[in-house]
């Protein structure tokens, strides 16, 4: 259930400094209107606690951090895959947010990235959240995604031309690239997603493939930056990825073949990679069932395995990473299936974390509101049984979640 408790002094058996990835035994967190006052050992305190706090007790529990999913589509669900989602109307993909939005805080991430929603359901999830109208986790949203014709994030291939039917992103040239970015900001889009390349999920595209030149890719994040808006830029090729790269963008999605010209910029410009290394087991393994078009599978196959292999290349490389899931190509709620990835595939269980907290928070431009519990931020806590640092996939079971002071799980 929910309840209210804006001032609340939590205690617990340990927690997790993200930053310094080490355990903090006899935790205490003491919040007043939704944020942290302090954050630490509890024999630590130097301040009186509040009558009126309410005493939140969880022993026997580890206290993290809300965590941070930077690729999910809330208004997208595992049901409408391929040909099914023609029968996806714009008002069931809001309602399909509602439940959604209240599935992924319950799981323990209490901010995501929403990159590529239709007709800005997504502004009005994040807003209907915001208000307190419904649950969910605080949104930073990109409204419709841009791209080329026929493109990948932008486009829809599934009919021919007598239906003529057209994504609501279709932008060509650099000046109809700044416009859609105008109209996505008129609209009230907190970021942008483009795509570079084409992608597995969409009909008739090649990951392989680049999408947009680089001069439209300059255009189009010149015009967010000067806006002051992030860009995030789906890539699987590595010539699309340098591209992006090229232009500016602030994430590369996905990054499946990011080569060591792209490795290298990625590095030099400080941008994050946010590689969906889990959702490969979802295709491959429910995806036909699904309704996922034969040649998506076969998209897939050729590039699961190396996106995880460049993963643990770029991770060495010293290449920032977020943790970045794609949940609605795969049910939400399941977010979290990736830590573990990460962790196969050379993460410590520390970065993993990072990735998907104060790394992802800086990739946001949030670094100094969440990610981390410390005064000064949004109490946004959540709780497991046992310790995260030696068994990632406890984050799986999340047991207690709080949300800037409010908790809408508990543990009792
Ligand atoms: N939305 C992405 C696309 O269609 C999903 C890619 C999933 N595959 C992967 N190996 N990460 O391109």
């Amino acid at each position: 259930g929910t309840a209210h408790a804006q001032n609340a002094f939590v205690t617990a058996d340990r927690m997790v400094d993200v930053e310094s990835g080490r355990l903090i035994e006899n935790a205490a967190v003491l919040i007043e209107d939704g944020k942290v006052k302090f954050a630490g050992d509890m024999s630590t305190v130097r301040m009186a606690i509040p009558e009126d706090a309410t005493r939140i007790d969880l022993s026997g529990y580890t206290l993290l951090p809300g965590l941070i999913d930077m690729h999910v589509h809330l208004t997208s669900s595992s049901d409408y895959h391929g040909y099914r989602g023609l029968a996806l109307s714009d008002e069931m993909s809001a309602i399909i947010g509602v439940v959604n939005a209240q599935t992924t805080l319950d799981a323990g991430f209490t901010t995501v990235r929403n990159v590529g929603a239709g007709s800005f359901g997504d502004v009005a999830l994040r807003d209907a959240i915001n208000q307190g109208m419904i649950p969910g986790p605080r949104m930073f949203v990109s409204g419709p995604s841009i791209g080329i014709t026929g493109g990948h994030c932008s486009d829809n291939n599934l009919l021919p031309e007598e239906y003529k039917l057209e994504g609501e992103g279709v932008a060509d040239g650099p000046w109809a690239a700044r416009s859609a970015v105008r109209k996505n900001i008129k609209y009230g889009a907190d970021l942008i997603k483009t795509c570079s390349t084409g992608g597995v999920l969409s009909k008739g595209t090649k990951v392989g493939a680049p999408q947009y030149t680089v001069e439209e890719l300059t255009a189009l994040t010149e015009e967010a930056h000067s806006h002051g808006l992030k860009v995030a830029s789906h890539a699987h090729g590595a010539e699309g990825i340098r591209n992006a790269l090229m232009a500016g963008v602030d994430t590369i999605e996905h990054a499946s073949f990011i080569d060591d010209e792209g490795i290298r910029l990625a590095k030099k410009n400080g941008a994050y990679l946010s590689m969906d290394i889990y959702v490969t087991e979802y295709i491959l393994g429910e995806g036909e069932a699904a309704g996922i078009l034969e040649e998506s599978l076969e998209k897939e196959r050729m590039t699961g395995q190396t996106q995880r292999d460049n993963f643990r290349k770029a991770h060495e490389a010293g290449v920032k990473m977020v943790l970045g899931t794609d949940a609605g190509v795969y049910p939400h709620g399941q977010n979290a299936r990736q830590l573990s990835r990460m962790t196969r595939f050379g993460m410590t269980s520390a970065e993993a974390l990072q990735a998907a907290t104060v790394n992802a928070a800086d990739a946001l431009g949030k670094g100094d509101t969440i990610g981390k519990l410390a005064p000064g931020y949004f109490a946004d806590i959540i709780a497991v049984q046992g310790n995260p640092l030696d068994y990632i996939s406890i984050l799986e079971s999340v047991d207690f979640v709080m949300k800037e002071g409010v908790v809408y799980k508990s543990v009792d």
